[in-house]
């Protein structure tokens, strides 16, 4: 497997489930992740369309490379989420935070989930979408959520009083990814996780979690499984904190 090795972190090009698998036992700070989200509809059929066509307004013109691992059903969804989730546990510290990005429809899968690999789940915070477009006839979906859970025993890492929605835009200029979120929003909810502390993100992406880190001074270890995005994130991360080294 592949990783590049980062001032501030390590990103490695993988199975998120291989590589958790290979990481010691309580060595993160926290777990801050938005895999996949496998939703789009109630049937099969409806959530095998490509990514591209579920996730994007019509009439988007962008390209991006092909989001992996967005196509499975419900049931396999939630056994593999519990999975991942486990190992998350097992490398994750005592009282570490961890915040899943999730949309509506995947809240109840993604929750129990959470619970099933031994996290308590703590609430659930809401990145409004100024920008999402309106629906004649149903309420706007300019949503999506974060689930705060954490590893017991419970502990706050701040004192500061922190709101439950966050209003942050998709800039299309600014995006990498299909599902790329803003930075900005990442530095706010990293906010609950250790100063100067380690963060897993066993789905990076683009690398925002990683980006996010770099601009709070936290460590991170990423994962990604499409060769794409493994160059994007490493391309930016250098670009925001220096020279990288790829090891076999
Ligand atoms: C929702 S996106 C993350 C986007 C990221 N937050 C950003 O802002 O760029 C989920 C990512 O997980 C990756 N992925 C899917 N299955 C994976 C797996 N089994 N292991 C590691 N990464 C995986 C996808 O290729 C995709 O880039």
């Amino acid at each position: 497997m592949q990783k590049a090795l980062f001032d501030n972190g390590i990103v490695w090009n993988g199975d998120a489930l291989a590589v958790l698998r290979e990481l010691p036992g309580e060595s993160v700070d926290a777990v801050v992740t938005d895999p996949p989200y496998s939703s789009g509809g109630l049937h099969v059929g409806a959530r095998q369309i490509d990514p591209a066509r579920k996730y994007q307004k019509t009439g988007t013109m962008k390209v991006y490379p092909a989001m992996l691992g967005d196509l499975k059903d419900q049931r396999s969804f939630i056994m593999w989420s519990s999975l991942w989730l486990s190992e998350c546990w097992r490398v994750a510290r005592p009282s570490a935070p961890v915040l899943v990005f999730s949309d509506w429809r995947q809240i109840p899968a993604m929750t129990d989930a959470i619970q099933a690999a031994g996290f308590v789940w703590r609430g659930i915070v809401v990145w409004h979408k100024p920008t999402a477009r309106p629906m004649r006839g149903a309420f706007r979906r300019d949503a999506e959520f974060v689930i705060c859970a954490a590893k017991a025993p419970a502990k706050a890492f701040t004192t500061r009083c922190l709101p439950g929605v966050f209003s942050f835009r998709v800039v299309p200029g600014d995006k990498v990814h299909l599902a790329g979120k803003p930075i900005d929003l990442l530095v706010e909810l990293l906010a609950v996780t250790p100063e100067k502390g380690t963060v897993l993100d066993p789905f990076l992406g683009g690398g925002t979690t990683a980006l996010a880190c770099i601009k709070t001074g936290r460590r991170f270890v990423g994962v990604e499984l499409s060769p794409e995005y493994y160059r994007v994130a490493g391309d930016r991360i250098r670009a925001a904190q220096g020279v990288g080294q790829t090891v076999q």
